[in-house]
């Protein structure tokens, strides 16, 4: 067992700022290594479990891939293919590959599992996205924002649609960076109260503001930064029909995207519905950078 502080990473506020831009430095280094085929292996020998209880296809890839580029292994592991499946606790799961990997992924659909798994837990896990957050989609969106902007400091960051799990991370990515962040959402749909307040706290700090209003138009004048996600999360498909019906006006397309700046960029997390959360017009226009937030 490793004689490191463990640490895991399960909110987005489990980053301090110091290690989210160790995090944009090693990003920038791996990224220029990789691109110009400079074998680096700090990982080599390092095993990384990853299970996910619903869909994935960019959070698995990436995952399985970076592991493969840095030297180390990814298993992928449906709770299907686990005793978890068949009733085996996920303490006894989690002091069990423990004992085997060097890190555990776990996609969850309650965040209670995520914390009941980073509890029994003798490595490092990781949240791959429950029902609370996604951390490590907003640590990719960050980088792109960097990326394309140059800062983070002092953008407004304009998330419209629903508050879920990606909508609390990025809120509380946009605090932590110094970023103003509104989020646009219907009433019943906003981003979650603790997280909010938690979000405030952190912002405070770093002298900008987090907004929540049930306005889209309002919402997006002047960002820099539109975001959205789709309407109906994971494991709320009974909602669908309900949830159409109340997102329908808070639809990123060409009227939403003009009342920003003129130099704003639209970011998606992806999967996407064209015609739903986001016009194709737009995401397929040259002011989105889904592709790029999705390779980071
Ligand atoms: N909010 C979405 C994100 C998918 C990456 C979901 O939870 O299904």
């Amino acid at each position: 067992m490793s004689s490191k502080p463990l640490k895991h990473f399960l909110q987005f506020k489990d980053l301090s700022r110091d290690e989210l831009e160790y995090l944009f430095e090693r990003t920038r280094l791996i990224k220029k290594k990789f691109k110009s085929y400079e074998k680096y292996w700090p990982l080599e020998d390092r095993t990384l479990v990853m299970i996910f209880e619903k869909a994935s296809t960019r959070t698995r890839v990436s995952f399985e891939v970076g592991m493969t580029q840095l030297g180390g292994h990814a298993i992928f592991l449906s709770p299907k293919d686990m005793q978890i499946g068949r009733g085996e606790t996920v303490a006894d799961t989690a002091k069990v590959l423990s004992r085997y990997v060097d890190v555990i992924m776990y996609r969850a659909f309650k965040h209670e599992i995520t914390l009941d798994l980073a509890q029994n837990s003798s490595v490092p896990v990781i949240n791959a996205l429950d029902d609370l957050e996604h951390p490590c989609q907003i640590s990719a969106d960050l980088q792109t924002i960097i990326e394309h902007k140059g800062k983070l400091e002092g953008l407004k960051l304009t998330y419209v649609g629903d508050g879920n799990n990606v909508c609390n991370s990025l809120m509380l990515g946009a605090a932590l960076t110094g970023m103003d962040f509104v989020a646009g959402c219907p009433k019943g749909y906003q981003p979650n109260p603790d997280l909010t307040n938690k979000a405030r706290e952190i912002a405070r700090k770093n002298r900008s503001t987090i907004s929540i209003v049930e306005d889209p138009k309002l919402a997006a004048k002047d960002a820099d930064v539109l975001y959205t996600d789709v309407w109906v999360s994971m494991g709320e498909e009974d909602e669908a029909a309900q949830r159409e019906r109340v997102f329908k006006p808070y639809q990123i397309n060409s009227d939403l995207l003009s009342l920003s700046r003129d130099d704003s960029i639209v970011l998606h997390c992806m999967p996407a519905h064209r015609g739903m959360e986001i016009s194709a017009e737009v995401i397929d226009g040259e002011r989105s950078v889904v592709f790029d937030e999705a390779e980071n």
